[in-house]
């Protein structure tokens, strides 16, 4: 391991009110259209997390006027489409960056060449890319559909496309092609995805029709039509406040408030799933913000019993899992999650590396092509044993849920890359440390 690792060890409760940062999903498509669109986007609460600051440079690169205005106050000054960038887009980390990205790229006569990091370039772009084939465009890549990749766009025909994976990036990718496309275009998805491309294109003035037939959700953008700049207030991240409502659960005597967190109704899976596992969650001053619903959501120190999680919820869950994965290694009794397959996919192996990260904390555990089993530790006195060195793939969900776990376990867990934790969620450390929580710099894994 590296000499920047990080070490959770169990101090004290949990206690304390906080905010989580802005909403990953929200803050890059808020810089997409905002630069898609003509005029000014005034964006308030910005995550400015290493992802979404590759998006606002991606922004500059193809012309918008991009400008930050204070903490998490940002300006876009839409020139109402992209021209052809000087160089390479480096999307770093960022799947959702790139995937969006590369879909409204190509609504537009130019080429544009997109990379990213190690664990980005080894991620599949063949979902985005033939649904962005059908409708005209064409690239050149590496085996597989890897990054680095030259996309070349324009003169788009429309398209009718079934989501093959429940995935809002790919849907996403295809209705901002949409935008240029001769006849717009048409997703088709089985298994109803996040909304907050459908929400923000209405909310920059686009027509958008979402309705429920047969065998999903049709959602259908005409073609021909302009974005109009506007104003954007992005809500509270729920896949980053899972972190310390989760820390609060396990942690005894623990009671921790994330204000304004997102609400969205295909993002709550955790909280359906943490409330059938018998969490003490309590969500109040549920309101209205910018078209999206917004609540204060307070987690106290629970006795967790473990769960079935329905396959059907893993759309609006699934970054959640591995800190799902932490919560029910404290339960008594197995939790069984199937249907998770796409979890393989992310910025890491995450079926993987939880099954490894938790096995090494003394945790049982089963590991399936798409599925995960968790054997709670709970039994009488038997607590969660920690005491490992994680290798975290440097992935960021991997790595704070792992530290989650040593904040609560009987001995300490290090991980390695935690840099990483910047790309989505840049506060961590300090703000659990501000709830009370022990994390040390350099300190060995075991003592
Ligand atoms: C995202 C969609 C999800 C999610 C990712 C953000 C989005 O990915 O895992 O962190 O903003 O559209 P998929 O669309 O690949 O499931």
């Amino acid at each position: 391991m590296t000499a920047a690792n990080l070490t959770a060890r169990r101090a004290g409760p949990l206690r304390g009110v906080v905010r989580a940062p802005g909403d990953k999903s929200i803050s890059h498509r808020a810089l997409i259209l905002g630069a898609l669109a003509s005029g000014l986007t005034e964006i308030e609460g910005l995550l400015e997390g290493d992802d979404v600051k590759r998006t606002a440079a991606a922004m500059a690169a193809f012309g918008a006027g991009v400008e930050r205005l204070g903490e998490g106050k940002w300006r876009v000054e839409g020139r109402g489409g992209f021209s052809e960038a000087a160089d390479v887009i480096d999307c770093g980390n960022a799947g959702t960056g790139v995937r969006l990205i590369m879909g409204a790229a190509a609504g537009f006569d130019m080429a544009a060449t997109f990379t990213g990091d190690a664990s980005l370039r080894g991620r599949p772009m063949n979902r985005v890319l033939k649904p962005l084939g059908e409708m005209g465009a064409s690239w050149i890549c590496r085996q597989g559909g890897r990054l680095p990749l030259t996309l070349r766009g324009g003169n788009l025909r429309r398209i009718a496309y079934t989501l093959p994976e429940p995935s809002a990036q790919v849907k996403s990718a295809v209705l901002l092609a949409g935008l240029h496309a001769d006849g717009g275009a048409e997703v088709i998805e089985p298994e109803a995805t996040r909304d907050h491309t459908e929400r923000m294109l209405r909310g920059f003035g686009a027509e958008i029709e979402v309705r429920e037939a047969g065998a999903g959700r049709h959602i259908v953008l005409p073609g021909g039509q302009t974005l109009r700049g506007t104003r954007i207030h992005v809500p509270g991240d729920p896949s980053s406040a899972a972190f310390p409502l989760v820390a609060a659960l396990v942690t005894p005597g623990s009671e921790v408030t994330v204000q304004g967190m997102l609400l969205n109704p295909l993002r709550i899976g955790l909280l359906e799933t943490l409330g059938d596992m018998g969490a003490d969650i309590s969500v109040t001053n549920v309101r209205d913000e910018g078209g999206e619903t917004v609540a204060d959501v307070t987690a106290r120190h629970s006795e967790l019993e473990g769960v079935e999680v329905p396959p059907e919820r893993a759309p609006s869950m699934i970054d959640e899992y591995p800190i799902l994965a932490v919560a029910a290694a404290f339960a008594s009794g197995k939790t069984t999650m199937r249907g998770i397959g796409e979890m393989r996919v992310k910025e890491s192996d995450r079926i993987a590396l939880m099954a490894a990260g938790l096995a090494a904390c003394g945790i049982g555990v089963e590991e399936e092509p798409e599925a995960l089993t968790v054997v709670g530790a709970k039994r009488g006195n038997h607590l969660v044993a920690g005491g490992a060195g994680v290798t975290t793939h440097g992935d960021h969900r991997i790595a704070m849920s792992h530290l989650i776990l040593g904040m609560a376990a009987e001995e300490p867990v290090t991980v390695d890359e935690p840099g990483m934790i910047a790309t989505s969620f840049p506060g961590f450390v300090q703000m659990m440390r501000g709830l009370g929580a022990e994390i040390g710099e350099d300190l060995p894994a075991t003592v």
